[in-house]
């Protein structure tokens, strides 16, 4: 079945000019990009995304990084597209990530309490939907 999900460059990857680079992985395998956009996020819509997240030590960190400049928002569609999409960004340690994904190839630890790891990526497709009506106001 054909699927959306919700990918975004974190800020550390349009700091460091890897947008192209980037959304190129989703691209070259064969994904559509349907909307994109680029914005600095607010905590709240932050804390709505994270929300899973909410009490962990790492959470503020994270919406204070997600927040600290602009972000590339992008509906990527395809078949199975949350799944590939998952297995093309790698594990969430960049230092361990495999190589071949991108955050293997491109993200490492930066000695901060934030994993700098380039890209989100929706986990189900349930998770899509509600993250793109977070993002895009639409499913
Ligand atoms: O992004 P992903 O689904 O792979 O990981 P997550 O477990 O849902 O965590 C969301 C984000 O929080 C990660 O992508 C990291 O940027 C950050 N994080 C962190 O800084 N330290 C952790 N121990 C876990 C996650
Ligand atoms: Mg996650």
């Amino acid at each position: 079945m054909t699927e959306r999900t919700l990918i975004l460059v974190k800020p550390d990857g349009v700091e460091r000019n890897l947008i192209g680079t980037v959304l190129a992985r989703f691209e070259t395998k064969g994904y559509h990009i349907a909307d994109l956009k680029m914005l600095t996020p607010s905590h709240e819509l932050l804390e709505k995304h994270y929300e899973e997240h909410k009490g962990k030590p790492f959470f503020q960190p994270l919406v204070d990084f997600m927040s600290s400049g602009p972000v590339v928002a992008v509906i990527f569609e395809g078949e199975r597209v949350v799944e590939g999409a998952r297995s093309l960004m790698g594990s969430s340690d960049p230092t361990t990530a495999p190589a071949g994904t991108i955050r293997g190839d491109f993200g490492r630890d930066w000695g901060e309490n934030i994993q700098k790891n380039l890209v989100h990526g929706s986990d189900s497709v349930e998770s899509a939907q509600r993250e793109i009506d977070i993002w895009f106001n639409q499913h």
